[in-house]
């Protein structure tokens, strides 16, 4: 069974899931950077390095929420990066701050779906998921539409939360995520649910070497897979 923010609640994952970020939208991005110490921003900047030698023009950053990491990459030099979302209260925050950073020209963001994109196949260079495809509800199907619409030689990189698996961190890290992080997260965003949903969703989520076999049934090529910081995030990488 998928893991939903609202457990009391009808609703299928992907209503659940845009709801919760349209209400947690206006204090999405300070709490990224608060819960996480600042260490997501240097996550996003490694994880944009991998497309370096690519040096993509068209880029799609899917699940692109407020847009941080379509930001991040603008260091690629691209013609233009698109971002999809499927809550509109992420995109409204994103699509203000575009406008008052100069940079609604280079970047577009545009309601979207991860699971039936809007775009003819073989059409970016490169694909890039920051923290979204543990949200999606069908993951295989997400993946296989991202796949669809990449050029052949073309590259996808996602950066996701992971388990840490080495002992102490493990539990420090188990104990951070599970009873502070979501005090915090719940009474700052004053949405119950939304920073409980967190580690529950990581939890569920296949990382690792799990989530390379489902790059490589879907149909990426060269997979790899990049721990960061003892194993919270990792970066996951396939060529089309
Ligand atoms: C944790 S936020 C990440 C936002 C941004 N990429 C970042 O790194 O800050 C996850 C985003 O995934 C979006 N999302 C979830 N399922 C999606 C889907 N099927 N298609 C597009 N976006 C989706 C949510 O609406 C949310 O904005």
């Amino acid at each position: 069974m998928s893991v939903v923010p609202y457990k009391d609640k009808q609703g299928s994952k992907k209503e659940q899931v845009a709801t919760m970020f349209d209400n947690i939208s206006g204090n999405y991005d300070f709490l990224n950077h608060f819960l996480s110490l600042g260490i997501d921003i240097a996550w996003r900047k490694k994880a944009i390095r991998q497309l370096k030698d690519l040096q993509p023009k068209q880029i799609l950053d899917i699940a692109t929420g407020t847009g941080d990491f379509a930001i991040e990459a603008l260091a690629l030099k691209p013609d233009k990066v698109t971002g999809v979302d499927i809550s509109e209260g992420m995109l409204a925050v994103g699509r203000q701050k575009m406008k008052k950073k100069g940079l609604d020209q280079k970047i577009e963001l545009l309601s979207g779906d991860s699971e039936a994109l809007q775009f003819e196949d073989n059409k970016f260079d490169a694909v890039i998921v920051s923290f979204g495809v543990r949200n999606f509800e069908h993951l295989e199907k997400g993946l296989a539409d991202m796949y669809r619409v990449l050029k052949p030689g073309g590259r996808t990189v996602i950066l996701e939360f992971s388990k840490p698996k080495s002992f102490p961190f493990k539990q420090l890290y188990h104990f951070y995520f599970k009873w502070i992080l979501p005090k915090i997260g719940n009474t700052i965003s004053k949405d119950q649910a939304a920073y409980t949903y967190l580690p529950e969703s990581v939890r569920a989520f296949p990382d690792g070497q799990n989530f390379l076999e489902i790059l490589e049934k879907v149909g990426f090529k060269n997979t790899q897979c990049k721990p960061l910081t003892l194993g919270i995030s990792s970066i996951y990488i396939g060529t089309k």
